[in-house]
């Protein structure tokens, strides 16, 4: 028996032909078609030694690292803040204030270019400064090495992790191994660039496209995996009045520039304090995006409490500055524009490492 043929059916297949024409042509529309190249995943880094990382963790937490046995590095970049500090300007050594705000060490082993003026071009050399900063830890490199071979536990654990007596390049090279492990890789952005998107929501995605598309232009210098070029900028980030008043602080500023040579200046000079060319006055090297939620307040010098905030400042093109990047447009976002770009900095957060105050010779 044949059936009859159904009615309306070569119709409907038209239609149905023509629907997958549509969705072909728009509806899964590639990033690379509208012009968008994102980037590559984070890969994995190689760790070293379970002996060298255990040492600079315990290094990390160690106060006697410091001039008065009050900071480690793990006061100022804490675990529990996704290791920055939740503070707009960062805590500093007793009696001092400090000039800038704290960046996250998460993911920082992936850069090559370290601080908000880029003075430091690998996480160990950038170690030896905190420690030395009078208004960080205040302490003396050849001292500490002195105080921790005092102390067996620590020719114990240099002895094992180096094969080698304790010196100075050898704690740095433990705080970097310890550092190195202090990765996220899991964000919704970072699992959508491996191939999974379905932790990342509409809206994040519609940020995202804004992010590195034409109608933001972010992706000009948050580039590349890091969300970092890098480079130095001038956003024409406002100085805070309240910094320029303090005398502690005009005093840290007169001290990192008398360290360059350079004479006491009514500003934050940025990358111009390293390289001295006038076109980098009030640049800051672009930073990296990976757990921004996370790290408020936002900027060199904190002066912007929320994502909403920095959203809001890059849609009026920047703050005012005669040298101000050209990169900057002022896109005037619509509010719907706004709360996506918000969304998508927000799915640039993974799991934090957990992290505890290790146990600590003498504890
Ligand atoms: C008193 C607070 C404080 C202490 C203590 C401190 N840091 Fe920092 N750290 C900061 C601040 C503030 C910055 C940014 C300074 C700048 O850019 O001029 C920074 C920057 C960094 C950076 C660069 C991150 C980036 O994105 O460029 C690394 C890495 C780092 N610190 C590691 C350490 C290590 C390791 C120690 C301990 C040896 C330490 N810090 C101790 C406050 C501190
Ligand atoms: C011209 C280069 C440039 C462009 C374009 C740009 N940024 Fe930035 N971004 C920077 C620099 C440089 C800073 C730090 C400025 C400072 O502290 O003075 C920054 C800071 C930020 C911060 C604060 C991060 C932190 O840890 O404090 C966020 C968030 C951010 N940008 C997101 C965006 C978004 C979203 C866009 C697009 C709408 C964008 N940026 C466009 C260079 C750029």
């Amino acid at each position: 028996m044949t059936l009859p043929p159904l009615k309306g059916l070569g119709y409907s297949r038209r239609l149905c032909q023509l629907g997958l024409l549509v969705l072909l042509l728009f509806g899964t529309r590639t990033w690379a078609q509208l012009g968008i190249v994102l980037p590559a995943p984070l890969a994995p880094i190689e760790l070293q030694s379970t002996a060298k990382i255990e040492l600079g963790h315990r290094l990390f937490f160690d106060r006697r690292l410091s001039g008065d046995g009050t900071m480690s590095c793990a006061v100022c970049h804490l675990p529990d803040q996704a290791f920055a500090d939740g503070r707009d300007i960062s805590g500093a050594y007793p009696t001092t204030k400090h000039w800038r705000n704290t960046p996250t060490l998460l993911n920082a082993a992936y850069l090559k270019t370290f601080f908000w003026d880029g003075r430091s071009d690998s996480l160990a050399h950038q170690a030896a400064e905190p420690i030395e900063t009078p208004f960080e830890m205040n302490s003396n490199l050849p001292y500490i090495v002195a105080k921790l071979a005092e102390i067996p536990e620590y020719r114990e654990a240099f002895e094992k992790a180096y094969s080698a007596e304790i010196s100075k390049e050898l704690i740095l090279s433990a705080l970097a191994a310890f550092e190195q492990t202090l990765t996220s890789l899991d964000s919704p952005f970072e699992r959508y660039l491996k191939g999974e998107p379905q932790l990342l929501s509409r809206q994040a995605r519609q940020g995202m496209e804004i992010f590195f598309g034409p109608r933001g232009g972010c992706s000009q210098c948050h580039a590349g995996a890091m969300l970092s070029d890098e480079q130095f900028h001038n956003l024409g980030v406002a100085e805070r009045s309240d910094l320029q008043e303090d005398w502690q602080q005009r005093a840290t500023r007169r001290f990192v520039l008398a360290e360059k040579g350079l004479p006491m200046l009514p500003r934050d000079p940025g990358r111009y304090g390293v390289s001295k060319e006038p076109s980098d006055m009030g640049s800051f090297r672009t930073p990296p995006l990976h757990q921004v939620a996370q790290t408020a307040p936002y900027m060199h010098n904190g002066s912007m409490n929320t994502l909403k905030d920095v959203v809001a400042f890059f849609s009026r093109g920047g703050g005012h500055d005669a040298q101000k990047s050209r990169q900057l447009k002022s896109p005037d976002f619509s509010p719907e524009e706004q709360a996506a770009l918000v969304a998508f900095l927000e799915s640039l957060s993974g799991t934090v490492p957990e992290v505890h105050r290790p146990h600590l010779p003498g504890d």
